[in-house]
């Protein structure tokens, strides 16, 4: 086990840069898309039991399995169970945030790109019309989009390289209760529009006629996306943890920041498009389009745009940060690189990988089974690595971990874990079956 490994200076530097993981796009793009096709406030009543049952438990595994190891995902599951197979579980999880990463920064780049036209007055006025001409045009143009991919990255890579205190703590610090304050103060002005109120009450009365099967799938994956598991980040920012900690407590306030920035992003965004009279439509044309369709409507419409956007892109970069950490531990645990040089060898690489789908959405046609690059490697990722990297590790710390361990590890400073055989239960049985269906489920019903 390595001595001098860093640690969060703070619990609650640790718990900002763990909620700024866990929101991002998924909370403010893409929770209000799922909401919109599945039916408003009744998904929102099965997120939350999701979030309770199968959630805040894989949460609880990931943290105990990186603090007690004080390891990189790799070789945390090769640490427990030497000369047996389970490091492939942390090798499938590196795969999936190098993926990730590799496209997450391409999108979080337009972001930016928005912030500067917003600002510099390029977006004012502009109708859906030409909003859509606009991000039509941007995402087709080469230059751009691998510009603003570099510099993402580059950013990306410019904290990390400052290690945990002096660099993610540091900034997550700031970044994540700004992104607070401005989604506040978006929400009050878009519920100010004429029409919003509609949209509130779609997502606040449940109509149980639309419950079915496939909002309950559709439940567990946005789950698993939105608080960032099955991917060894919560290993990897629970290896820094020092042993006092209250896990249990800790991931239920960080899953409670989490679905409170998601209903916030939905409450903002959803009355918006209801105000326009859109349809609650699918892709990043809601928030590069419809969103901006509403702001341009009011006063001052280019200030709260280009807020908007900004706040996007500070809630990007925390969870950019973290996906790059992994790596970033992975080789240095692993090889013994410096900081440094880890982090710029792993940068430059994800900058390499998301070059095809910086590329793909409209400059070039790379197309791969019918979906751009893009989203090509968005679906891989997102809907088979990281339920299969959920289902591996909760099997691990469920099944195959000795369970007198886990608990001594997650009672280790005389806290109490009086749920742990209700905990303990959902790990092994819930957690599984609810990620089996939730796959199964995406290739049968489609
Ligand atoms: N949780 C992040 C978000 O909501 C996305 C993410 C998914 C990050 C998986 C890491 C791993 O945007």
């Amino acid at each position: 086990m390595q001595t001098g490994r860093e640690n969060w200076q703070t619990r609650w530097g640790f718990i900002m840069a763990t909620v700024g993981s866990a929101v991002g796009l998924g909370n403010i793009w893409r929770f209000p898309t799922v909401v919109g096709r599945t039916g408003g406030a009744l998904f929102v009543l099965i997120y939350l039991i999701v979030v309770l049952l199968v959630g805040v438990t894989a949460m609880i595994a990931e943290f105990t399995l990186g603090r007690h190891t004080r390891q990189s995902p790799l070789s945390a599951f090769r640490t427990l169970k030497p000369n047996s197979s389970w490091w492939a579980a942390g090798a499938l999880s590196v795969a999936a945030v190098v993926l990730i990463l590799s496209f997450y920064s391409v999108i979080a780049g337009w972001s930016v790109a928005y912030v500067i036209r917003y600002w510099t007055g390029a977006l004012s006025g502009l109708d859906a019309a030409g909003l859509r001409a606009a991000y039509e045009g941007l995402t087709a143009e080469p230059r751009w989009t691998l510009v603003l991919h570099f510099l993402f990255m580059s950013l990306t890579a410019l904290v990390v390289s400052r290690g945990i205190t002096g660099g993610i703590e540091r900034w997550t610090r700031v970044l994540m209760p700004s992104v607070v304050v401005l989604l506040l103060f978006l929400l009050f002005r878009v519920l100010q529009l004429p029409g919003s109120g509609e949209g509130l009450r779609w997502l606040i009365a449940p109509d149980f006629a639309l419950l079915n099967f496939a909002t309950v799938l559709e439940a567990t994956g946005q789950v698993f996306f939105s608080f960032s598991l099955g991917m060894g980040i919560m290993i990897t920012y629970g290896s820094y943890l020092f042993g006092d900690d209250n896990i249990p407590q800790s991931a239920i306030f960080i899953a409670g920041a989490d679905v409170a920035i998601a209903l916030l992003a939905g409450l903002t965004v959803i009355p918006a498009v209801f105000a326009m009279g859109i349809e609650p439509e699918m892709g990043p044309g809601l928030i590069f389009v419809a969103v901006p369709a509403v702001f341009n409507t009011l006063p001052g419409g280019s200030f709260f745009g280009g807020a908007f956007f900004l706040m996007i892109s500070f809630a990007a970069l925390t969870t950019t940060l973290s996906l790059l950490e992994v790596g970033v531990s992975v080789i240095m645990d692993e090889w013994g690189w410096t900081r440094q040089r880890a982090t710029y060898g792993a940068a430059s690489i994800i900058f390499l990988l998301g070059v095809p789908s910086a590329l793909s959405e409209g400059a070039v046609p790379l197309m791969v089974l019918g979906m751009t690059f893009l989203d090509a490697v968005d679906f891989f990722a997102s809907n088979i690595l990281l339920p299969l990297g959920g289902i591996l590790t909760a099997i691990f710390v469920g099944w195959i971990w000795e369970r007198r361990s886990v608990m001594n590890e997650l009672e280790r400073a005389g806290h109490r874990f009086l749920l742990a055989p209700l905990w303990f239960a959902s790990l092994k049985y819930v957690v599984p079956l609810a990620i089996i269906m939730a796959i199964a489920g995406r290739f049968i019903l489609g």
